[in-house]
Order: structure tokens, then C-alpha cells, then sequence
């Protein structure tokens, strides 16, 4: 009779990366190894409808899976993946070992659908990411113009 070596790593304290979306200040306290960046949400043109973009970065040497997402705008928050020019819905995206999952303008993206208000540039959208390992993140992030692009700040 022997233990399965590798039972859940995973420490409660996550709670303790929620917060700023922005700018990572640094050093990642014991608990999750996930942290989120470059999160923003282009101000929607639609009524109830609205997209969202962010990074997770796992610093942790074992994968995770992003498995849902809630928010307090929306009643419901799907996961998208572009394939070719469609988008398929899925019910979980990777969050490899020493890698990011990065969801972009074109590429993976959080919908927003059936919208509680409408979120407007200069507001903040609270987002919890839940996953497969790790504990629940919180992530504000920040409603932008509609034509907001990363790449030049506009
Ligand atoms: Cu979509």
C-alpha cells in the first residue's frame, strides 16, 4: 500500500493575487503560480454582447486548465477560440506549464453575453477565472475605447 506520489500542490492563498489586473508587482506570494496581465475589454458596441482579452502567465511547473469564467456585468461568460475566421465556443483552454494563455484580438477571447449594464470606457469589469488546480482569480480589468489595440494604445 503506497501513496500516489503527487497529490494537489495546489495551497490556498490564490485569493492573495486578486486585485490589480495591471502591472505585476512582483514576487508571487506562496499559493497560485497564475498571474493575469495586459487584461482589457474593449467598450462594446452592442447592447449585450461584449469581448475580453487578457494573458495568464503559470510561473508553476504543472499545467492548468482555464475551465469558467463569471463576472458581475454578465450573466454568462463564454470561452472562444478562433479557428480560421469563425470562433468555436470551448469548455476549457490550457495553461501550460512555464507558459501563457493568451487571449487576443483574432485569437481566444472571453464573451460577455446577456449584459447586466453596459460597460463604458474608463469603468472596470470584475472578472473571477476558475480553474482545473489552482484556486479562483479575480481580475479587474479595464473597459477601453471600442477600437482600443494594445499594440498602440489606441
Ligand atoms: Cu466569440
Amino acid at each position: 500500500m503506497r501513496l500516489l506520489g503527487t497529490a494537489a500542490v495546489v495551497t490556498a492563498g490564490a485569493l492573495a493575487l486578486a486585485g490589480c489586473g495591471g502591472s505585476d508587482s512582483g514576487s508571487g506570494a506562496s499559493g497560485s503560480e497564475l498571474t493575469v496581465s495586459s487584461a482589457y475589454m474593449p467598450q462594446p458596441v452592442s447592447d449585450s454582447m461584449a469581448a475580453g482579452f487578457l494573458t495568464i502567465a503559470n510561473k508553476g511547473g504543472t499545467k492548468d486548465e482555464l475551465t469558467s469564467v463569471t463576472s458581475d456585468v454578465a450573466g454568462s461568460v463564454t470561452v472562444h477560440e478562433t479557428v480560421g475566421s469563425s470562433m468555436e465556443e470551448v469548455t476549457s483552454l490550457a495553461v501550460p506549464a512555464h507558459g501563457q494563455l493568451v487571449f487576443k484580438s483574432g485569437g481566444n477571447h472571453l464573451m460577455f453575453e446577456k449584459l447586466k449594464r453596459k460597460p463604458m470606457q474608463g469603468e472596470k469589469v470584475t472578472v473571477e477565472l476558475h480553474f482545473a488546480e489552482s484556486s479562483p482569480v479575480t481580475v479587474e480589468i479595464p473597459v477601453k475605447s471600442a477600437t482600443y489595440n494594445p499594440k498602440t494604445g489606441h
